[in-house]
């Protein structure tokens, strides 16, 4: 079968390979093997085939998959042949809190992921999609889909009547705004384009500002929420974004801590955290439970990711170079 691998070291897109890889096994008591049809970019397969993640050097990329169930292991309940699947982003972590040891075998990262035409593994790496999902708006779900759930009903409670407030049109806040909306939340959303801020106006956000053009919109959030601030804010940005998050965010509000994209590390105002109480919180995707939560929670309301823009796999490092131009709006899908 095909698949695309990684360059050994310097990784670049142009090593992306390719390639004939070994076809799936045979699916042994308690596996599946799944004909894949679909992924979707995040920045973190953008940070693997960049060679950002030395360990991941030589690896097949992506950790999102999806796709159709081709055979089925002895033993085998709860899919059969046909069956629509999605995959899980932590195979380690089913339920509860994080076992220490569920970070080291991401697929795409720490194993080989879904950059290929199949794959045999365990049920539990995978759940069902949701009803009316096309593959490829099943494969945005494993990461963006189930880091923007985490952040806003997992790790927070966000109601109606609460005000969230969403940076950038990258794949996890656009899921954040959608999410937010449907549990009756006001939305504040952030872009540093004019088009896409009309974008997220026709999506149901209720306010905009371009963070280009208002550099301090800390204090503009505050003026919008008539001075008491947001309850919850999905930081996408990081070091570079934080001071503003915590100046945007209401006394004892919640900063779901999930992004680098304007920085790794820099300084924290702590000050400002212990004044207003504010609980800034990391988080790494979700459980297996909670993605089936998360589809649920997508099927009651009808919810359809945003999908910009569709590369084949072979295309994969096109797909990229589109996701560092910054000109997606939500998800970029790859067909396989
Ligand atoms: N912790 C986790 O579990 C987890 C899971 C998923 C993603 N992440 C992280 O979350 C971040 C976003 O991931 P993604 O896959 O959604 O990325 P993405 O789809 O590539 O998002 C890129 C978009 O982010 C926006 N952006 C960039 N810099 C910004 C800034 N300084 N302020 C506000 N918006 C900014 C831009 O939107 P505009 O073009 O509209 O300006 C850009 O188009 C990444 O750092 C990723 O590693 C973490």
């Amino acid at each position: 079968m095909k698949a695309i691998r990684t360059g050994a070291t310097p990784s670049t897109l142009e090593a992306l390979e390719y390639a004939d890889v070994a076809d799936a096994p045979d699916p042994g008591p308690g596996e599946i093997t799944v004909a894949l049809k679909a992924s979707s970019l995040n920045f973190h397969d953008y940070a693997v085939v960049k060679g950002m993640i030395p360990s991941a050097l030589g690896r097949i990329p992506m950790s999102d998959g999806a796709g159709e169930v081709v055979a089925v292991g002895d033993g085998v309940t709860d899919y059969k042949v046909d069956d629509a699947v999605v995959s899980t982003f932590f195979p380690d972590w089913l339920d509860g809190r994080p076992p220490a040891t569920a970070f080291t075998r991401v697929p795409g990262d720490g194993i080989d992921g879904y950059a290929r035409e199949a794959m045999t593994a365990p049920t539990s790496w995978f759940t069902r999609v949701p009803r009316g999902y096309t593959h490829a708006e099943a494969a945005t779900l494993t990461c963006a889909g189930l880091t923007a759930w985490r952040a806003l009903f997992v790790d927070n409670a966000v109601k109606p009547g609460d005000t969230v407030l969403v940076q950038g049109t990258g794949g996890v806040s656009i899921f954040a705004l959608q999410f937010a909306k449907a549990a009756g939340a006001t939305v504040i959303a952030t872009s540093s384009s004019g088009q896409k801020l009309e974008r997220l106006k026709e999506m149901g956000a209720d306010h905009l500002i371009n963070y280009r053009e208002v550099e301090a919109w800390g204090p503009k959030v505050l003026e919008l929420t008539g001075g008491r601030g947001v309850d919850c804010v999905v930081e996408i940005g990081g070091a570079g974004t934080l001071d503003q998050s915590m100046l945007a965010t209401r006394v004892g509000g919640h900063v779901a801590l999930i992004g680098v994209l304007a920085g790794f590390a820099g300084p924290v105002q702590t000050a400002l955290l212990m004044a207003k109480n504010l609980r800034v919180q990391g988080l790494t995707v979700g459980s297996r439970q909670q993605q089936l939560d998360m589809i649920a929670g997508i099927e009651a309301n009808g919810i359809k990711p945003v999908i910009s823009d569709t590369f084949e796999l072979e295309r994969l490092a096109d797909a990229f170079r589109h996701q560092e131009s910054g000109g997606h709006f939500g998800k970029i899908a790859v067909a396989i």
